[in-house]
């Protein structure tokens, strides 16, 4: 499934999606994902979660991932995921999540799991630490969409493999067993779906490891974000036109488009005649303006930690009472006795 800025969908379904508080969130993640997950929920029943289970699959720092979780959180909310309307909490509060993980583990082949191209990805950037956990990463990924029965899975192009082996280990199950889980289907900005980094356009924009200098991250102060927009790459050429041969104008229009609400046929025609350099601004103003009242937002969040609390354990009671009912199924079917 795909949308620009507008989901219709006839009846309310269950969406699911996490961030990992790996790092800081980038304007990456906010196109990619954040921004179909605040428009599903106006007409959906969400759930969103940090999954801090799939950080600790890199080395991380005890302290810096407490604070990244708390960021995320708070910055979720400050973007406008709605905590009234969506199931917004923490993965490693409901236990259900590693317990379906094994039992997915004992229907995942070796060879499949092997396939995963982030795996191979991650095992070379991280020599000295490939954990059975990284290898496992894709299916406590599908224990997380399937706990919740999810229909939608609101993701950036990087997750689409992942997603695949969820619906294959969804409908393995359902054939082998009888049917007891949703096969989720993805949904994926239209233009937005793998955005680039400033310095490397043809490198998806991460969130760790690459340099800083190509990445915005949504808690950027404005002058680092202008400094980031101005040094931004491009190519010798001069018009403001998406094309595969133009990548980093491409990617450009892409996030200027994003924050503005408008197509990329749109930005071309507002920025045809203008220099690359003041093209570069105006993104640059315009991804500043819209991080700014995020900001501001987020601010008030952050220093708030009684409501932080209260959203997470609500959040959690609410995640597990749908998980619970999900894995009593599943453990009954497989012949645990329950
Ligand atoms: P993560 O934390 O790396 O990224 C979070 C979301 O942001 C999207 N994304 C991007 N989209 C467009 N352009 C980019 N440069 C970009 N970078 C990141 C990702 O595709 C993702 O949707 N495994 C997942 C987290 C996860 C999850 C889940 C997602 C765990 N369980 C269940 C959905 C459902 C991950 O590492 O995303």
């Amino acid at each position: 499934m795909e949308n620009t800025n507008t989901i219709t969908t006839t009846k309310q379904k269950r969406v699911f999606s996490g961030l990992k508080p790996t790092g800081q969130l980038t304007i990456g993640n906010y196109i990619g994902a954040i921004k179909n997950m605040i428009e599903l929920q106006k007409d959906n029943d969400c759930f969103y979660s940090v999954v801090d289970m799939h950080s600790i699959t890199i080395d991380i720092e005890p302290a810096i991932l407490r604070k990244n979780s708390l960021d995320m959180l708070a910055l979720f909310l400050a973007c406008g995921i709605n905590p009234d309307k969506s199931t917004v909490f923490i993965q490693s509060h409901v236990k259900e999540h590693a317990e379906l993980t094994w039992i997915l583990n004992c229907h995942t082949m070796m060879g499949e799991a092997r396939r995963m191209i982030q795996f191979r990805e991650k095992s070379k950037e991280n020599k000295q630490n490939v954990n059975v956990g990284l290898f496992d990463y894709p299916v406590l990924m599908a224990a997380d969409i399937l706990l919740y029965q999810a229909d939608l899975v609101p993701i950036g192009k990087d997750q689409k493999q992942h997603l695949e082996l969820a619906r294959n280990l969804a409908t393995r199950f359902n054939n082998k067993y009888s049917p007891t889980f949703t096969v989720p289907d993805g949904v994926f900005n239209k233009t937005g779906a793998k955005v680039f980094s400033l310095l490397e356009p043809k490198s998806k924009m991460g969130k760790t490891g690459d340099n800083p200098n190509g990445i915005v991250f949504l808690l950027d102060n404005k002058d680092d974000i202008m400094r980031k927009f101005k040094k931004c790459v491009t190519d010798s050429e001069t018009e403001i036109k998406a094309k595969t041969t133009k990548p980093g104008i491409s990617n450009l229009l892409t996030i200027y488009s994003q924050f503005k609400n408008v197509t990329i046929k749109e930005a071309e025609k507002e920025f045809a005649g203008f220099s690359y350099a003041d093209f570069k601004l105006s993104a640059g103003e315009c991804v500043a303006d819209f991080l700014g009242k995020i900001q501001k937002e987020y601010k008030r969040i952050i220093n708030d930690k009684a409501y932080l609390e209260s959203i997470m354990k609500t959040g959690a009671e609410k995640a597990r009472l749908s998980a619970y009912r999900t894995l009593d199924k599943v453990k009954k079917k497989i012949g645990f006795i329950v």
